[in-house]
């Protein structure tokens, strides 16, 4: 089968995209698992399903999967500068119709959004709500048609809960993000290993007796702290929230306001989600040498423009994604990826084995869409329970390891509340 080329750069990448493919599905053996089931099952039948996603080798996985169940898919690029154009022409010769090339501007990524959209969807999934929101303002007259979809990240389901808190969501809309199986792994396991490898490829600095301050202790703080601390490092955290900083406290750290561990810091990772966390008044202290780097979704937290002000000559890349801000009193400070998400813009995002599980729940979550649509009302929807802790068990199972079950005397015993002491 061959898909429409829809618009991308050079079908004669293809090869080499389905190269890339089959190494990311090495990895990722529940979605394999799942694609297995797809293909005797096809849930998705006869079903069109527009996405706007990363056009990378790992959502190619994703789409083969899909595929598999039946559907017919468009599929646009979430993010023009994180499309993988070999990647859009394997899809394409897979059976896709792929709107997306690496770098169009942000006129060519609406158009490519709109031009998924004539597929008149049954079903979408959606990257940071981009979709769905140019379906309720541009597209309303393909709503009615629509049956559901999915949403994986932070900052997309924010927007879908204002929409629906506006009355404006028109159909279920599944916050993927939320389930246990993406944000634990994804974003503990995914954003602490990539971004230690983002610090590695930036600076090739040594963490091991350094100080390393994590600002902000959620899923992902977690995971970049026990990360740094898992190469020897000594971790500060920085915290707002009493319960997060308490936690890591009892975990070891040692918990300082950033004022405090700002002339301590070798290194500086913020994660927070939120906007200057590494300011002047910080910079003003900060050690010779100390390397900044965020995280967080967004490139806000580390107020780069300050930095600028406050430096009398940058170094750009001093190293491959790496500058160089030297200030007044001779301190050098030195700025990874330029303050935007360090495990993407200087490393490669987290590992297929990860995306593994958010994946195969966005497939099982799409069946399930396809299935009861008719039962559920419009508004932002958990990912059900049962798909959460079958995506744990497909992946535990694929890596060999097995549980403990409940016998009928301990259900019995956890269900009553008549047996006690
Ligand atoms: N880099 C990646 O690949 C990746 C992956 C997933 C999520 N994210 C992004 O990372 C950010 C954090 O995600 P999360 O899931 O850990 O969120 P979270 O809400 O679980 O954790 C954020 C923590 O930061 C704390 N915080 C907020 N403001 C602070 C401040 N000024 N100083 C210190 N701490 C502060 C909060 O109290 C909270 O504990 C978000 O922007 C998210 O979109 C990035």
């Amino acid at each position: 089968v061959h898909g429409s080329a829809g618009d991308i750069a050079d079908i004669s990448l293809a090869e080499l995209g389905h190269a890339r493919i089959e190494w990311a599905e090495r990895s990722m053996p529940v979605l394999r698992l799942v694609r297995e089931r797809f293909a005797e099952t096809r849930p998705l039948a006869g079903l069109r399903l527009a996405a706007c996603m990363h056009v990378t080798a790992e959502t190619g996985a994703l789409m083969r999967t899909l595929l598999a169940g039946g559907a017919e898919i468009a599929l646009a690029a979430s993010n023009p500068l994180s499309t993988q154009d070999e990647a859009a022409a394997a899809l394409v010769a897979t059976g896709l119709t792929v709107y997306a090339r690496n770098g169009v501007d942000r006129a060519g990524y609406y158009a490519h959004i709109n031009a998924a959209l004539d597929i008149e969807p049954e079903l979408v999934l959606d990257d940071g709500c981009d979709l769905v929101n140019t379906l309720h303002v541009e597209r309303t007259a393909l709503v009615p048609g629509v049956r559901g979809g999915c949403e994986p990240t932070t900052s997309g389901v924010i927007r879908l809960r204002r929409m629906a808190a506006d009355g404006a969501l028109a159909f279920p809309m599944v916050a993927v993000n939320d389930s246990d199986t993406k944000r634990l792994f994804d974003n503990r396991y995914g954003t602490g290993q990539s971004t230690m490898d983002a610090l590695l490829r930036s600076t090739n600095t040594l963490l091991a007796g350094r100080t390393v301050v994590v600002a902000g202790y959620g899923a992902c703080g977690v995971g970049v702290a026990e990360r740094a601390r898992g190469l020897g490092a000594q971790v500060v955290v920085t915290e707002v929230n009493p319960t997060r900083a308490l936690d890591a406290a009892l975990q070891g750290y040692r918990v300082l306001p950033m004022a405090q561990a700002a002339p301590l810091g070798d290194v500086f990772v913020t994660v927070t989600g939120n906007r200057d966390v590494l300011r002047a008044e910080h910079f003003a202290v900060m050690r010779d040498g100390a390397v900044l780097a965020n995280a967080g979704h967004f490139d806000v937290e580390i107020d780069v423009a300050a930095l600028a002000e406050l430096a009398v000559a940058k170094q750009a890349r001093v190293r491959q994604q790496c500058d160089e801000y030297l200030l007044a009193d001779g301190r050098r400070l030195l700025l990874v990826a330029e303050g935007r998400v360090a495990n993407l813009a200087a490393a490669e995002g987290h590992p297929a084995a990860v995306m593994d599980m958010a994946f195969a729940e966005q497939a099982l979550t799409t069946a399930w869409l396809a299935a009861t649509y008719a039962d559920l009302a419009p508004g932002v929807l958990d990912v059900p329970e049962r798909i959460d802790a079958e995506v744990a068990r497909l992946k535990l199972a694929s890596m060999g390891i097995r549980t403990d079950v409940l016998s009928d005397a301990q259900q019995e015993y956890s269900r009553s509340w008549r047996l006690g002491s």
